[in-house]
């Protein structure tokens, strides 16, 4: 019996997949719209809380000037750590012996090392008294700047374990972006590694640890000793990872925190050149991770799940972590690139290690699909029984490639919708219950209402675009408030439809359905293979180098990245061409990373403006499009435009 039908333009779960998922009844819905609160407060009952909570939502108060706007759960006591372990609703005997992840290096003869539950729980303890004895206390920041190996999730837990608050860098972000981010947290600690594999290759993570911490406050360095490279190690400061964990007793009680305690920060792309602290608490996230997994992602005993996302990320936080963790899932988590040393890494991963739930970005299909479907043919995917999609749109032809040669036709596409705001999925239909439709995300999570507005603030109708948002009761995972800057998080979030209302900065419609497509941001960020960046953060680091006085960069649809930076410069300076166009990538990598890399970089006399000074971005964009320019006249320096058109057609020219 097959796991899906279609009827018309839409899929339908059915078979064993439908009957025997954890959530197939569909009266769920009208349920959790009946009474949100009460939805939210039935599942947080399934967790382990110390002491339960005096009010389940307090609902925000329009003359309410400081973060958070809005609580869950408050005056309930809970760890999250406790709920995965010792106290985890299944019974801890019962779990301890099972495999919470298998963790894979990059290069593909190293051997993989795995961790039962009980094991696991050790490691975080000794890790945990060990910070504890560093003198890390309740509140106290941690970042965390490591690639993915099993340490990564063993100190993230341990930060839980002892109420501190981790702040995870991306491990592929440049020292100057780890620095900002430390500088914001004000972490007396940093985790890092020796190194780690990339593409084959080692990088020196150490080092860029090193230049990170200037002018920061970081104390202590503790070094995970995975690569074996050579580093700098100052005893004074650094400290050996396993040094410091061998005579830790694997026992460590657990803080016990307030749900609406601060659990984490997560910094993405600010406007402008600072990253945003997005602060996430510790019981609403624990809540709403457990039942988003459980639902969306249907964990049963026998299931490997496989989420391609590195854990510096959200989606690595919420579903390569907390959420399977919380459902003693059992999972994979892989340091390599997923192309690496052959297009088919990916591929032979699943197959070797029975991956039977694999979720992965649009970018990747895309990927895959332009290595054909002949580098495939001989995997059969057999044990693949749910796949998944994240990070932005996915066209049709990417679902039907993903749907047809990896699903094989037979496992439902869980697309789904979410924000490192969010803290977890809220748009995605569920395996047990569906529908689903190719490029469209689905339905909302049940008991979390969304609208569609327009600038007015009116709902518009079916098939007619406008911004998505989210109507109270909020979601028990959404950010509480951007760290240290309340002003922020109003303008960002609550400034456009006032403090009922919270604006995703993404532009949806529903079909008739009820089903949302999503289209698009409408601010400035890009996503570029599933990674989040401003325009105007990319700006602002071109323009802190000292021979450009002016920079616009704005997103150029890409068949693999979805979309890429391409930059237009102002310089003053006497230089080559091609030595200012090199200073602006570089300028990038230094200050983010590779992974911000511009696609294109024009250099040019000046930008087109409006007379009262303001970038019109949108002429540059179509300009690279080669769409009619409409009406100019509103420009103070029209007659830039057909100079900036030469310069790209050039290139064009050149390129092919
Ligand atoms: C986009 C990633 C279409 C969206 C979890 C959102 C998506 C932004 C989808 C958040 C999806 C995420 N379909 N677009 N399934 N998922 N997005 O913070 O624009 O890195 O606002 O979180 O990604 O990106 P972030």
């Amino acid at each position: 019996m097959p796991n899906i039908k279609k009827e018309n333009d839409l899929y339908i779960p059915s078979g064993d997949l439908q009957e025997k998922a954890w959530q197939n009844d569909k009266a769920i819905y009208q349920k959790a719209s009946d009474d949100p609160i009460k939805f939210w407060e039935e599942l947080a009952k399934e967790l382990f809380w110390f002491k339960g909570w005096e009010e389940t939502f307090k609902a925000q108060n329009e003359s309410l000037n400081s973060q958070p706007y809005f609580e869950w759960f408050k005056g309930g006591k809970i760890n999250i750590t406790s709920n995965i372990f010792e106290k985890n609703p299944l019974g801890f005997d019962k779990i301890k012996n099972k495999i919470a992840f298998t963790w894979i290096g990059e290069p593909t003869e190293e051997k993989p090392r795995t961790f039962t539950y009980e094991e696991l729980f050790r490691e975080v303890n000794r890790f945990a008294n060990a910070l504890k004895n560093l003198g890390v206390k309740k509140g106290d920041r941690v970042a965390i700047y490591l690639p993915v190996i099993p340490e990564v999730i063993i100190a993230m837990l341990a930060t839980a374990r002892i109420g501190a608050v981790h702040s995870v860098v991306f491990s592929a972000f440049s020292s100057a972006a780890l620095q900002a981010r430390l500088q914001d947290a004000q972490a007396k600690i940093l985790i890092t590694a020796d190194g780690y594999y990339r593409r084959g290759k080692v990088i020196n993570l150490k080092q860029s640890a090193d230049e990170g911490i200037k002018e920061t406050e970081v104390e202590k360095i503790i070094v995970v000793k995975r690569a074996g490279n050579e580093i700098a190690f100052q005893p004074s400061q650094d400290l050996w990872w396993h040094e410091l964990t061998e005579k830790e007793s694997p026992e460590c009680a657990p803080e016990i925190m307030d749900s609406e305690d601060l659990f984490f920060i997560l910094y993405t792309s600010g406007s402008t050149g600072k990253p945003k602290g997005t602060i996430h608490a510790c019981g609403g996230y624990a809540v709403q991770a457990k039942f988003t997994g459980k639902w969306i992602f249907d964990w049963k005993e026998n299931d490997i799940f496989w989420s391609t996302a590195d854990i510096g990320w959200i989606t690595g936080h919420t579903y390569s972590c907390y959420s399977p963790l919380l459902n003693a899932a059992t999972f994979i988590i892989f340091e390599g690139s997923i192309d690496w040393p052959n297009p088919e890494r990916w591929a032979s991963i699943i197959e070797q290690y029975k991956v039977s739930i694999f979720y992965t970005a649009p970018t990747a299909i895309r990927m895959f699909e332009k290595y054909g479907a002949d580098l495939i043919k001989g995997y059969k995917f057999e044990t693949l029984r749910l796949l998944g999609s994240v990070g932005e749109p996915i066209d049709n032809g990417a679902w039907q490639w993903y749907f047809q040669e990896v699903g094989h036709g037979n496992c439902p596409i869980v697309d789904t919708w979410w924000q490192t705001e969010t803290g977890g999925i809220l748009i995605s239909s569920l395996p047990g219950i569906g529908p689903f439709k190719p490029s469209f995300t689905g339905v909302p999570f049940p008991g979390i209402k969304f609208d569609i507005l327009d600038e007015a603030g009116k709902s518009v109708q079916a098939n007619k675009e406008g911004n998505l948002v989210i109507l109270s009761p909020f979601n028990p995972g959404l950010l509480r408030g951007i760290y240290k800057n309340p002003e922020k998080y109003f303008d960002t979030y609550w400034s456009k439809y006032g403090k009922n209302v919270y604006f995703t900065s993404d532009s949806a419609f529903k079909d008739e359905n009820g089903l949302i497509r999503i289209v698009g941001r409408v601010d400035d960020v890009l996503k570029v293979a599933g990674h989040r960046f401003t325009t105007g953060e990319l700006e602002n680091i071109i323009c802190l180098h000292p021979d450009f006085i002016e920079a616009a960069v704005v997103g150029k649809a890409d068949e693999i990245k979805g979309e890429v930076p391409i930059v237009f410069a102002v310089s003053l300076v006497d230089k080559g061409l091609d030595d200012l166009k090199k200073g602006v990538v570089d300028q990038i990598r230094k200050e983010i990373g590779p992974i911000a890399s511009p696609q294109a970089v024009y250099i040019v006399e000046d930008l087109p403006k409006t007379r009262s000074g303001k970038i019109m971005r949108r002429i540059l964009k179509k300009i690279l499009t080669g769409e009619d320019l409409g009406d100019l006249s509103t420009l103070a320096n029209p007659q830039i435009v057909e100079k900036i058109q030469e310069i790209v057609q050039a290139d064009i020219k050149n390129e092919a």
